[in-house]
């Protein structure tokens, strides 16, 4: 790790961080990697809903329409300029590759023209970041449970950047199974707020969907066997022309996606002998799964995490958090960084030789 953490200003460093991964174009200023200055979010959701979901060329060009003024916007909400930023933070992956290429290639003309260090981040790891943020005093190690809309993994943070990835999902990312649902019955993109709030209404034991556990000493996840469980539940209702109640069905579908989530949390946590559990991702967001983990944690002794409702989805704040610990650890990037659409958690960018 870098020691010296004096910037520009002789006392602190500035990060200016982009993410523009998928449908969200966000900037955000951070004062040495955990406070935050500014974290504007320019979201492209009503442009997307009408399609029920994000379409990769719309997103790339909003992202182009909106960088600049989303940067402007957070530098003149932090009160900083330019001059005063010491490294900038962008994320190159995973995500979609004409979406991550205009953060990319923003922050490589920015980083040259300003002469200061780049540092390429995995948008993965932003997420879990974002705990970093919310959480002044966390420290690793920790056991994390990574859900969004394009990832679930339960990941050994042992410290800074050091992950072991125990579990991943074999198919559908949570969030896309919420999403994926939330289409079948008709609710909007992105469905997985959607069917947190319907379910508040409904009996989550009204319908029988399968929970799958995989094999028994198994980490990983699997959820299109649920989804087409429901979806067949949804057809088989309305051939028969019987009622479709869609608060038990958002009930009865979330409390199987939470079941399994939460058991598999708990267990990786006490393996790996860790007191603390951290979330994070959009699906992080969802109140049955936070206060379901919380409630089984706390009766075991356990701390758990969430970031705060902006903090969970998509947002660049997370991005400079972790723009900064990679930055002290020396993985700063050049200008041959590209968008890596596939982007593992644990990579580091390798410089050009
Ligand atoms: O992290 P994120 O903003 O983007 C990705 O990196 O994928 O996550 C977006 C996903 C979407 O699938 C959305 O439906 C889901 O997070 N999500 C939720 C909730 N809020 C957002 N899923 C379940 N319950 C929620 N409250
Ligand atoms: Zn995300």
């Amino acid at each position: 790790m870098r020691d010296d953490k004096r910037g520009k200003n002789g006392e602190y460093l500035l990060t200016l961080a982009i993410e523009t991964s998928c449908d969200e174009t966000s900037a955000a200023v951070l004062k040495n990697g955990r406070e935050v200055l500014s974290n504007v979010i320019s979201t492209q959701i009503e442009q997307h809903k009408k399609f029920g979901g994000v379409v990769p060329e719309v997103a790339s060009r909003k992202h182009v329409e909106n960088v600049d003024m989303v940067i402007q916007d957070a530098l003149d909400e932090a009160g900083v300029n330019l001059s005063q930023i010491d490294h900038i933070g962008v994320t190159y992956g995973p995500g979609l590759v004409g979406a991550l290429l205009v953060g990319v290639s923003t922050v490589k003309a920015m980083a040259y023209a300003l002469n200061i260090p780049l540092v390429g981040v995995n948008h993965i790891e932003g997420h879990i970041y974002a705990n970093f943020i919310e959480d002044p005093d966390l420290e690793p190690p920790f056991l994390c449970l990574i859900v969004s809309g394009g990832h679930s993994h339960l990941a050994y943070v042992r410290d800074y950047g050091e992950y072991e990835i125990m579990g991943k999902t074999r198919d559908d990312a949570v969030g896309e199974a919420f999403d994926k649902v939330a289409r079948a019955m008709g609710l909007g993109y992105p469905g997985g707020p959607i069917i947190d709030q319907l379910a508040k209404q409904g009996d989550a034991n009204a319908i029988h969907f399968p929970r799958v556990y995989l094999e028994n000493d198994s980490y990983d996840f699997s959820f299109s066997g649920l989804k087409s469980a429901v979806l067949n539940y949804l057809n088989s209702q309305s051939q028969k022309g019987e009622e479709i109640k869609i608060e038990d069905v958002a009930a009865s579908f979330q409390q199987a996606v939470m079941e399994v989530l939460i058991h598999k949390t708990l267990e990786g946590a006490r393996q790996k002998n860790v007191n603390k559990i951290v979330l994070a991702g959009g699906v992080a967001a969802n109140s049955a799964l936070r206060e379901g983990i919380k409630k089984k944690a706390e009766a075991l002794g356990l701390q758990v995490r969430y970031p705060s409702l902006q903090l969970c989805t998509d947002n660049a704040a997370m991005i400079g958090c972790a723009a900064y610990y990679n930055y002290l650890k020396g993985n700063t990037a050049d200008l041959y960084l590209n968008a890596v659409p596939n982007l593992k958690l644990g990579e580091i960018y390798e410089r050009y030789k």
